[in-house]
């Protein structure tokens, strides 16, 4: 906290510097800038409202978000504030085939919520998505073939495998597949060649991660 309001104090004192911009971490924000501006001052943006608590205007972006790049300005809003926020890996109207693929069709995004209950996520106001894969490399759950891939994702936005294994919403994406009737799920690699990045601008935030197997269009 301190760290911040001392970075907000160098930028009135003319050091050029970020660390007063977004109230949460890059990671679990998203691009709203084609956003409706209301009256009031919200911005509403893929039908979820952001007031001025949930977003700014700020002048840089994280490519695969490890390396931070200046760009014009732009505004950026919180998702994972105010939605339940689900990482798909692909675009908005992007299935996964052998690649993320652009369709006009609809992509349900069906996923069990719990044993009993399955829902398109599209359809529940209290979830929200970003796009792209969270690390490098990942790898699909394949339940049609291992009991043990089953999975369910819980309200919080975590994924949990089999009952037991909690991938908390950075650790995963989701990926509609053609003519499948759910979703499927691909977690990230936890390798053990740690690499770190600093992606926190205050510099908290650290994770791992390495390779790829989605290419990248
Ligand atoms: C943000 O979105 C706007 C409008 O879609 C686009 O023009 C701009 O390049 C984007 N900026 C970044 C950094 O993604
Ligand atoms: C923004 O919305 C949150 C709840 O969604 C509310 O607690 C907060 O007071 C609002 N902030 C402003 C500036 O309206
Ligand atoms: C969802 O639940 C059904 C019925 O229990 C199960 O057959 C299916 O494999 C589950 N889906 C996933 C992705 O685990
Ligand atoms: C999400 O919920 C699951 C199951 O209820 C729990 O095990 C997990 O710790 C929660 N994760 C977070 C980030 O709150
Ligand atoms: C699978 O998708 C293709 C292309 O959208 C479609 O032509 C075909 O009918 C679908 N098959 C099934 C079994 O749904």
């Amino acid at each position: 906290m301190y760290a911040r309001i001392f970075g907000c104090l160098l930028v009135l004192f003319g050091v050029r510097s970020s660390v007063c911009s977004l109230p949460c971490d890059y990671i679990d924000s998203l691009n709203i800038t084609d956003g409706e501006r209301l009256p009031n001052g919200d911005i509403r943006h893929n039908g979820v409202i952001y007031n001025k608590t949930y977003y700014r205007e700020i002048d840089y972006e994280y490519e695969d978000f490890a390396t931070k790049k200046y760009v014009p300005k732009y505004l950026r809003g919180c998702l994972c504030a105010v939605r339940i926020c689900v990482r798909l890996c692909c675009g908005e109207h992007e299935y996964l085939g052998m690649r993320c693929t652009k369709t006009d069709d609809y992509l349900p995004i069906t996923v069990n919520l719990s044993v009993t209950e399955t829902a398109d996520l599209r359809e529940l106001p209290q979830f929200g998505f970003l796009y792209g894969k969270p690390c490098e490399q990942v790898y699909e759950l394949v339940p049609e073939e291992r009991p043990e891939d089953e999975w369910n994702l819980v309200r919080n936005g975590s994924l949990i495998i089999a009952g037991v294994h909690v991938i908390p919403r950075n650790k995963y994406c989701l990926a509609p597949r053609l003519n499948a009737s759910y979703t499927s799920g691909l977690v990230c690699f936890m390798s053990n060649e740690e690499f770190k990045y600093n992606l926190y601008p205050v510099g908290k935030y650290q994770a791992s991660h390495k390779g790829c197997v989605i290419p990248h269009n």
